[in-house]
């Protein structure tokens, strides 16, 4: 049986998360290739050219902002992502447990076939001495569309460009199954 997928021509990548994790840090770390002092409540969409692309394929970035979006924009937002990371602080208990109280539970009710991949991004590992990549794996097992997690810096850049590359990735070559085994389809 010979296994079809569409080309995808663009890749859009959407962060959200709780306020204050870094989201407009991290993509505006990214653009510029130096930490923002003053950052804006949102960043404006990015699109990343195909040529400056380790994938070579057109790359839009998306911020979002509590205050100035509602959650029917998030919601839009959420369905018109090819990608999404959930971003936490690793120094922020609360940020970190929202991400399945709240988020994943939040894409999974939009993408109900899970077929939006998810990254989980741990941001602000400057602050800390610690990782908190363990604690994801329990969530990683109860949510098949996590395709992969990061921890980073937007202060000091470290696992930037990674982080952005694993989610225009997992776009496009997703590790995660084809299909359901427990729908059958
Ligand atoms: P909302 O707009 O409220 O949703 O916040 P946000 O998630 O976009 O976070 P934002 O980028 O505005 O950053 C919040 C605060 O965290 C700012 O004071 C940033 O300077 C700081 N910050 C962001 N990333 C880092 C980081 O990697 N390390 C440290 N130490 N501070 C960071």
């Amino acid at each position: 049986m010979v296994v079809k997928l569409p080309i995808k021509r663009n890749v859009r990548i959407l962060l959200v998360g709780d306020r204050s994790v870094g989201k407009t840090s991290l993509i505006l770390s990214l653009v510029s290739e130096e930490f923002p002092e003053n950052v804006p409540a949102k960043a404006e969409e990015i699109t990343i050219p195909a040529d400056v692309t380790p994938e070579q394929v057109p790359t839009n970035i998306v911020d979002y902002s509590a205050v100035e979006q509602t959650d029917e924009q998030l919601i839009e937002q959420i369905k018109r992502a090819s990608v999404i990371c959930v971003v936490y602080a690793v120094d922020n208990d609360e940020s970190f447990d929202r991400i399945s109280s709240y988020w994943l539970p939040l894409i999974r009710q939009n993408h109900p076939d899970g077929t939006c991949p998810v990254v989980l991004v741990g941001n602000k590992i400057d602050l800390v001495d610690y990782s908190t990549i363990d604690g994801l794996y329990a969530i990683m097992e109860d949510y098949a569309e996590i395709e992969t997690c990061i921890e980073c810096s937007a202060k000091t850049l470290k696992n930037i460009s990674e982080m952005f590359y694993y989610a225009q990735k997992s776009v496009l070559h997703p590790i995660g199954p084809l299909y359901s085994a427990e729908k059958g389809d």
